[in-house]
């Protein structure tokens, strides 16, 4: 079945493509593997920024008066715990001043149905550019259940920004939240019987914090 990819943006680049090389190989250790994943996440990142409202504003150079530009939005960081955190940092980078959100949620093993257990997300979200993070999105539920539970909160614009992507995920997140877009680095072939991506890296969580 072909999936609809107008809700995505894939994100390409030489760097990304070497580092997407250096996650997929299983014999990278942890320390390799989370400085790979903070490069691709700079770039994810930015693209994920791309687009928000400015407001004009004055600044004064040393020489003289000019037009400049604020963010004309505030901006939360929703991280999917625990793989999510593994990309938080490069967000702040862009903009130190985001809060920051986090949803603990688990896949059961046997049924990989989501499982909330925390949640913890700035007050006013629907006043933010929710941008949420997760490295995975596989049969879509998490990132599904987040969503849906940012927007019971208020949350009106969410982005999702991650890594590898399943079709599957994508059809999910397209049917259930049409408007949410996403921003990934790598749209994979498949799932496996366990729900795992095909290729993919694996377990993302594990792999990052050395709990395989
Ligand atoms: C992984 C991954 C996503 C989820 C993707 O987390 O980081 O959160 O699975 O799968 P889905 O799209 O089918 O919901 P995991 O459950 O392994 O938890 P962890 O981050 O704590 O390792």
């Amino acid at each position: 079945m072909d999936t609809d990819l107008s809700n995505v943006t894939l994100v390409e680049h030489p760097v990304v493509a070497r580092d997407l090389t250096i996650l997929r190989n299983k014999n990278t250790p942890p320390p390799v593997f989370r400085s790979a994943l903070g490069r691709i996440a700079i770039i994810l990142a930015y693209h994920s920024l791309k687009g928000l409202p400015l407001r004009k504003v004055t600044v004064e150079t040393p020489i003289q008066e000019t037009d400049g530009y604020e963010l004309d939005t505030e901006i939360a960081v929703v991280s999917i715990l625990r793989a999510g955190l593994g990309l938080v940092d490069a967000v702040m980078q862009f903009i130190p001043e985001a809060r920051v959100g986090h949803l603990g949620m688990y896949r059961d093993e046997h049924t990989h149905q989501p499982i909330a257990y925390y949640s913890k997300i700035p007050r006013n979200i629907d006043r933010h550019q929710v941008l949420l993070v997760d490295p995975m999105l596989a049969t879509g539920g998490s990132a599904v259940d987040s969503i849906t539970y940012l927007k019971n909160k208020g949350a009106k614009n969410i982005r999702f920004m991650c890594l590898i992507s399943a079709p599957e995920g994508i059809r999910r997140i397209r049917e259930t939240h049409p408007d949410v877009s996403i921003i990934t680095a790598a749209i994979d072939e498949r799932l496996n019987e366990d729900a795992f991506i095909v290729p993919g890296l694996g377990d993302a969580g594990d792999r990052i914090f050395g709990t395989i």
